[in-house]
């Protein structure tokens, strides 16, 4: 459904992106992630025909983004950084504006305006002015314009930022019921938001992917396995005194986040940690952390995003 080969952004002294290359399938939802300024967003402003790219190939739902950004356009909801929001008019107008400019047949105009209005949570301020509103509702503006001509793909740049907690919720569980029919990528820096709404992800760290891969490889204890998170404080590298402990399979030390931590790869069910925690104090290390880990995203993240090159 998006293809892309070799993107290249240069700006005047500055590789937004270099030498960008994934491919999305029909239906899949990616989380797109990355740290501030590492190329998310210059992406995505790519792929919806905002910019142009230096050099590269992009393609989505089978066009070319440089030569047919009309076809692209169609086939993209695009939810920026920023809505483009026209805000002296009011929210059902500027629907009513943007159905208009995306080419919703006029029939077709209040189904889908009402849809984007009750899937985005908008009822209540219809008739207020947008620019008016709360940071939070601008952004669920942006998400209704997103979705207005209902598009197969959507494009997603941070949706969840600056929304309260229950739209959070509302705004993920939203975009699971799109799964299936609408492929999305969507850029966060919750990484939780991943594994809650994704079943892929993709980071990107200084322009270039570093990681592409599915969620159920990367949550990959294995079935009879489970993972802890271990914190302490040693005078050394202690992985080997921890796996010598009953029930523990290997201990990895996460480097990223302080050579402290450790990840313990156990026997699924068989809760060691009081086995681990009186093993540190019989060590003399001090315990500053031991936690059961629902997703090692968070480790696979640090990881990748600090070491150099990273893992393809
Ligand atoms: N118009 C521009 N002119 C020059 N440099 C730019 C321009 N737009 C973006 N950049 C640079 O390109 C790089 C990538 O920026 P981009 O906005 O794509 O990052 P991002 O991953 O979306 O970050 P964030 O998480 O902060 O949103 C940054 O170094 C940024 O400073
Ligand atoms: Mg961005």
């Amino acid at each position: 459904m998006i293809v892309t080969e070799n993107l290249t952004k240069i700006y005047p002294g500055k590789r937004a992106i270099d030498g960008v290359s994934f491919e999305v399938q029909k239906g899949e939802i990616v989380g797109f992630l990355g740290p501030n300024g590492a190329g998310k967003t210059t992406t995505m402003r790519i792929l919806t025909c905002f910019q142009p790219a230096s050099s590269g190939t992009a393609r989505v739902a089978g066009h070319d983004v440089f030569e047919a950004a009309d076809a692209v356009k169609r086939n993209i909801g695009y939810l920026p950084e920023s809505p483009p929001l026209y805000l002296e008019m009011r929210v059902r107008e500027y629907l009513e504006f943007v159905s208009r400019i995306k080419g919703v047949p006029r029939s077709m105009r209040r189904q889908r305006i009402d849809e984007s209005v009750e899937r985005c949570g908008l009822g209540d301020v219809q008739q207020r002015t947008t620019g008016k509103l709360s940071k939070g509702y601008r952004q669920r503006v942006g998400l209704a314009q997103a979705m207005l001509h209902n598009p197969p793909i959507l494009i997603l740049d941070e949706p969840t930022s600056g929304l309260d907690p229950k739209q959070v919720v509302e705004v993920r569980r939203l975009i699971r019921e799109l799964a299936g029919e609408h492929t999305i990528i969507l850029s966060t820096h919750i990484l939780p938001e991943v594994s809650m709404t994704c079943e892929r992800v993709i980071i990107i760290n200084q322009g270039r992917i570093v990681l592409s891969r599915s969620l159920r490889d990367l949550d990959a204890p294995g079935p009879d396995r489970e993972s802890l998170l271990l914190e302490v404080e040693a005078s050394a590298d202690v992985s080997e005194q921890l796996t010598s402990l009953e029930g523990v399979h290997s201990a990895q030390r996460v480097a990223a986040d302080g050579a402290r931590r450790y990840r313990l790869l156990c026997d699924r069910g068989r809760d060691v940690r009081p086995r681990v925690a009186s093993f540190a104090v019989q060590q003399g290390w001090r315990l500053l952390e031991l936690r059961a880990q629902e997703t090692n995203l968070e480790e696979i993240y640090l990881r990748v995003v600090t070491s150099e090159g990273g893992v393809a």
